[in-house]
C-alpha cells in the first residue's frame, strides 16, 4: 500500500503544521492532538505499521516517523503554552470585576422613633437611679384599676374607655402603664425607682391626638421621705435633657385616683419659646403627662407602712414627648408605616 514512506511523512507533517496554526482555541488542539499524536492518531498508526512496510523504506520510514513524532509534539507543546496562555487571558476578561465600581448600599432598617425616645428616656432615667422594666400589655383589672384605688364605678372602667379582653376574669388591655406600680411593690420591698415603657390601649375615637393604641412611660419612686420636690426635681431634669436647658416646667393641681396631690407637667415650648405657636396651641406650654404623690392608699394595697415611706409617681405620653419636640401634628403618623414619615427620624440619627 505505501510506496514511498518519506512521501507519506512529508505530507503528514505539512497537513499537521497548517492544522496547528490553524489551531485557535485549546478545543481545537485536543482534536489535533487527538489526529495525529493520540492512540488512534495518523503519525502513531505510521509508526506501528512499519513493520508491514517492504524493507528498503523501514528505515527511512522509521527515523522519520520518529523526527516528526518528536517535531510534532514539540510544536504542540509550544502551540499549547501559546493558546492556554490566551485562554486564560480570555477568562480572565469575561470574568472581570471592575473593583473601581462604586459598590451597592446595603438597605440597613432603623429603629422605630417610639423606640427611640424609649431608649432615649431609659438613658435619661437610668443616670438618675430608675431601672427600666416591663410588665404585661394583658392586664388583670386588679392591676389596672383596683391596687391603683380606682373604684368599681369610675369612669375610667366604663366599657367605653377600656378594652376588656373576653377571658374568665376581668381581663383588660392596659389604659395605662400604672398597673406596673402594684405589680414592682409587690416584688420588692423599697426603696424603688424604676421605668416602665410599653404599649396602652384605649377605646377613643381617632382622631390627630387620639390613637386606641399609643405608648406611655411610667415612672415609680418610693423611699423614706419622698417629696413633691423630688419629682418636680426628676420632671425638670428630664425635661432639660431632652429639649434644652432653658426650659422651664409647669405642674398644675389634676386630679389621678392612685396620686395625692396629682398634678397635670409641662414644659414651655421649644419651638417658639413660649410666645404661642401651632406646635403648643398657642399656649407656650406642652403637656407631657400626670404626676402626683402615690396615695397611702395604693401603699397600703401593696402592703407598704405609707406612715414610713412616701413616693412620687408620673406617666408621660410617648408619642407626644416625639411631636412636642419633632413638631408632629398628627399622632396616627406613627402607626401608618409611611416610610416617608419614618425615614426623617432615621436620618437625624
Ligand atoms: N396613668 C395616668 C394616665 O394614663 C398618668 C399618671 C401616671 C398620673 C402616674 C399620675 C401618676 O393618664
Amino acid at each position: 500500500m505505501m510506496t514511498d514512506a518519506q512521501a507519506t511523512i512529508d505530507d503528514m507533517r505539512a497537513r499537521a503544521e497548517t492544522e496547528l496554526g490553524a489551531a485557535g482555541t485549546m478545543d481545537d488542539l485536543t482534536a489535533w492532538e487527538r489526529a495525529y499524536l493520540g492512540a488512534q492518531g495518523e503519525v502513531t498508526l505510521f509508526l506501528r505499521g512499519l513493520a508491514s512496510l517492504p524493507a528498503n523504506q523501514r528505515p527511512i520510514a522509521g527515523r522519520g516517523g520518529n523526527a516528526l513524532k518528536n517535531e510534532l509534539t514539540a510544536a504542540w507543546e509550544a502551540r499549547r503554552v501559546v493558546l492556554s496562555a490566551a485562554d486564560l487571558q480570555q477568562r480572565l476578561a469575561n470574568d472581570a470585576v471592575d473593583v473601581t465600581l462604586p459598590g451597592r448600599q446595603p438597605i440597613l432598617g432603623a429603629s422605630h422613633p417610639v423606640s427611640r425616645m424609649i431608649d432615649e428616656l431609659s438613658e435619661i432615667f437610668a443616670l438618675m437611679g430608675f431601672q427600666t422594666v416591663f410588665g404585661p400589655e394583658v392586664e388583670t383589672a386588679h392591676y389596672n384599676f383596683d391596687v391603683l384605688n380606682i373604684p368599681k364605678d369610675h369612669p375610667a372602667r366604663d366599657v367605653w374607655d377600656t378594652f376588656y379582653v373576653d377571658l374568665p376574669g376581668e381581663i383588660v388591655l392596659r389604659t395605662h402603664t400604672s398597673p406596673m406600680q402594684g405589680r414592682v411593690m409587690e416584688r420588692q420591698d423599697p426603696p424603688v425607682r424604676v421605668v416602665v415603657p410599653g404599649r396602652v390601649y384605649r377605646y377613643e375615637a381617632q382622631d390627630a391626638s387620639h390613637e386606641w393604641m399609643l405608648h406611655q412611660l411610667e415612672g415609680l419612686a418610693v423611699d423614706r421621705n419622698i417629696t413633691l420636690a423630688d419629682l418636680k426635681g426628676v420632671l425638670s431634669e428630664m425635661a432639660r435633657q431632652l429639649f434644652g436647658p432653658d426650659r422651664r416646667t409647669r405642674f398644675r393641681c389634676d386630679f389621678f385616683p392612685f396620686v395625692e396631690p396629682g398634678v397635670d407637667f409641662a414644659v414651655d415650648c421649644a419651638i417658639c419659646g413660649g410666645a404661642g405657636c401651632r406646635v403648643c396651641k398657642g399656649t407656650g406650654w406642652l403637656e407631657m403627662g400626670g404626676a402626683g404623690m402615690v396615695h397611702p392608699n395604693v401603699l397600703r394595697n401593696v402592703g407598704y407602712d405609707p406612715d414610713v415611706y412616701s413616693g412620687f409617681a408620673f406617666g408621660l405620653g410617648i408619642e407626644r414627648l416625639i411631636m412636642m419636640r419633632s413638631g408632629v401634628d398628627d399622632i396616627r403618623a406613627f402607626a401608618a408605616n409611611d416610610l416617608r414619615f419614618l425615614r426623617q427620624f432615621a436620618r437625624a440619627a
